[in-house]
């Protein structure tokens, strides 16, 4: 989500037309017209493969819609309550991508580990499904992220995952608010010096759902170091930017780091995340049907 709403920004939204727009009328089995859209200025000199896809207006909140939001007097509670009004449908295929692997693991021993967490929409999400569906296990969300504001003119840019920042006071007050302090973790940690560190001191701590979103290589090397000899077997690792040009150092460490049989899948109703890796899972055994490959010999 927040990724979209990034390259949203740095691609510019594409015009949309404010008025309802007639649906045509079309025999079946023939497709609507392609819309005659180039590409947004900028895009070919920054990226060239997966993100010139990603910059249509199909799914996406455009400005358009999200000014028409803010004009119609909709009060706050319109927008927690009945969010699939607003919300677009590609973050709403994000969250039904982390509620099928949470379901998955529904049964796997192990906590649920967030890398990168922002304004905390994902550890959110499975802390209050860890709620619906173990209310009395003791599953908790540990969302890993060192909540530092970029500091300067050097400051990290977007795509850099660093360049995101919530402060760590005002997501303790919404995990406080709703009750969730034992139902939700913050270690404030920078995940390449003290990882390792927090681990030592925690040796025991096992996971069933570990998602990496701050998609450097050298994060996600140090993520899988520490993460995968502690995420259960059947457990699954989901990563935001496989083989996606924003991140190109996420496919590089799962390359070099995990398993060259692991199964690579990716969510066919999905977009980011892009791929998870259920461990254990040798490709004979992955169900038929299910968009799988290796990255042995990558
Ligand atoms: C792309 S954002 C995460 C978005 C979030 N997962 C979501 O879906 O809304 C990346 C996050 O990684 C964090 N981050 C970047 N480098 C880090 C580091 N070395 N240690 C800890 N956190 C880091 C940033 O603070 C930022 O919150």
């Amino acid at each position: 989500m927040v990724l979209r709403k990034a390259l949203q920004r740095l691609l510019g939204t594409p015009a949309v037309p404010a008025v309802p727009v007639p649906v045509p009328d079309l025999a079946p089995g023939h497709a609507p017209p392609v819309p005659d859209v180039a590409p947004p200025a900028g895009i070919e000199a920054q990226f060239h493969f997966e993100a010139t896809k990603d910059s249509g207006p199909l799914g996406r909140t455009t400005e358009a819609a999200a000014s028409k939001f803010d004009s119609l007097q909709y009060r706050s509670e319109d927008f927690y309550d009945h969010f699939p009004c607003f919300t677009s449908a590609k973050n709403l295929s994000r969250f039904v991508s982390f509620y099928e692997c949470y379901k998955r693991t529904l049964g796997i021993a192990g906590h649920i580990a967030e890398v990168g967490v922002y304004r905390g929409a994902v550890s959110f999400f499975f802390t209050k499904l860890a709620l619906m569906y173990e209310p009395h296990g003791l599953t908790q969300v540990h969302g890993f992220d060192w909540f530092k504001e970029p500091e300067g003119e050097n400051a990290p840019k977007f795509p850099d995952p660093a360049s995101y920042h919530e402060p760590y006071e005002r997501i303790c007050s919404i995990v406080n608010v709703q009750g969730l302090q034992s139902h939700l973790l913050l270690p404030r940690v920078n995940v390449l010096t003290e990882l390792q560190d927090f681990f030592q001191r925690n040796d025991y701590l096992r996971f069933k759902i570990v998602f990496l979103d701050a998609g450097t290589y050298d994060i996600v090397a140090r993520c899988i170091e520490e993460f995968w000899p502690r995420l259960s077997q059947g457990g699954i690792l989901i990563l935001d930017q496989y083989n996606f040009e924003v991140a190109p150092g996420e496919t590089l460490a799962v390359r070099d780091l995990l398993p060259e049989d692991a199964v690579i899948h990716t969510f066919p109703q999905g977009w980011m995340p892009t791929a998870y890796v259920v461990k254990g899972e040798k490709l004979a055994a992955a169900e038929p049907g299910m968009h799988a490959g290796t990255h042995a010999g990558g």
